[in-house]
């Protein structure tokens, strides 16, 4: 049953079309990943679902209420954890969940019990007691999802929950993520970590410059490659020529397809070989009768990258360093509280 349906989604700001005719449909008590680099979208859609900001275009539905026209609904139906945390410094972890509490009209009687069982979920009683000012980002992620979960959401949306943070508190929120959808919980979260994703999500969503990419179940999207990923490079920094010629010589051979030429890697080859043993030595042989030499050549299993790489030749991990220090999110800030 698709408990959240989004239909033909789309979102402006000024000329940056941030979501471009988005169709997504989730399962309830599943947990949905969008994954993509910074740029792509992820926070638009997730904002736009939160109903914090109304899109332009189409209509998002949770339980047959409509986002848009019934927002005072939804709100009650859904948690939300943003991407930034500003918290309180003054307060206590503690003391802000029992504000928070006391925001959402939780009853007096379950409140404490409802806290208390929170703070053992994410295992932060060492520290609860302490102020909020002296948390590092990890402990500011817990208490922050904590909150999202004070009322018992049957939807969790969470917007890159582990960027940034130390392993512990990575495998706390993982942990708990998952106990929570055994609880039946729909969780829907962002990343650009493919290992969160592929760990985490029962589909994905790989979502780039607002448009969809692919969606469908990790293992699926991966193994549909139904083969080995191959990188090769003939020097360690070739150029647009020389690897548009090997290029040539790798599409001649049978067994080797989707070949993407990744500029950013020194114009490395990137493709899928057919698991067969004579492959590599057939590749070979064609390569030196070419008078390439090999520099480098990697064989791995597909992964949800190669998902990326395919649709946009770049790696998910090149696209999030090319973003980083572009965006100008003070401005952005600015221009979403109007
Ligand atoms: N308030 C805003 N004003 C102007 N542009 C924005 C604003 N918020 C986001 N954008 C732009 O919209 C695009 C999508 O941004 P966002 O949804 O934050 O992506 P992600 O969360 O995947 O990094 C980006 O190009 C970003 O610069
Ligand atoms: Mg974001």
């Amino acid at each position: 049953m698709n408990q959240i349906k989004i239909q033909n989604l789309s979102k402006d700001y000024f000329d940056v079309k941030a979501l471009k005719k988005i169709n997504i449909n989730i399962t309830e008590g599943s947990l949905f990943g969008i994954l993509g680099p910074n740029g792509a979208g992820k926070t638009t859609l997730l904002r736009t679902l939160a109903t914090l900001i109304s899109p332009d275009e189409g209509t998002i539905k949770i339980n047959n209420i409509d986002v848009i026209k019934e927002p005072r609904k939804i709100r009650e139906l859904i948690g939300y954890v943003a991407q930034e945390i500003a918290l309180d410094k003054i307060l206590t972890g503690r003391e802000l969940l029992d504000f928070q509490a006391d925001l959402y009209h939780i009853d007096q009687s379950n409140k404490l019990e409802r806290i208390e069982l929170l703070i053992n979920q994410l295992d932060m009683q060492n520290w609860i007691d302490r102020k909020c000012g002296t948390y590092s980002g990890g402990m500011k992620r817990r208490i922050d999802l904590a909150a999202g979960l004070l009322h018992l959401p049957k939807v969790l949306i969470l917007d890159e929950p582990t960027v940034g943070l130390d392993i512990e508190s990575r495998n706390i929120i993982w942990g708990l993520l998952n106990d929570l959808k055994k609880d039946g919980m729909t969780i829907i979260l962002s990343s650009h970590y493919l290992d969160e994703i592929d760990k985490l999500a029962d589909t994905v969503v790989i979502i780039n410059d607002g448009k969809i990419i692919d969606q469908g179940n990790p293992t699926q999207l991966k193994n549909k490659f139904g083969g080995d990923r191959i990188i090769l490079k003939v020097r360690e920094f070739s150029d647009s020529l020389e690897s548009e010629k090997v290029k040539k010589i790798l599409e001649k051979i049978d067994g080797i397809s989707q070949i993407v030429i990744n500029a950013s890697q020194g114009y490395s080859l990137n493709f899928i070989a057919d698991r067969d043993k004579d492959l590599i030595t057939k590749l070979k042989v064609e390569l030196a009768f070419s008078k390439f030499k090999i520099f480098s050549l990697s064989q791995s299993q597909p992964s949800l990258d190669d998902v990326y790489l395919q649709a946009t030749g770049k790696t998910l991990q090149d696209a999030e360093l090319y973003m980083t220090g572009k965006r100008d999110l003070k401005k952005e800030s600015k221009q979403s509280m109007r």
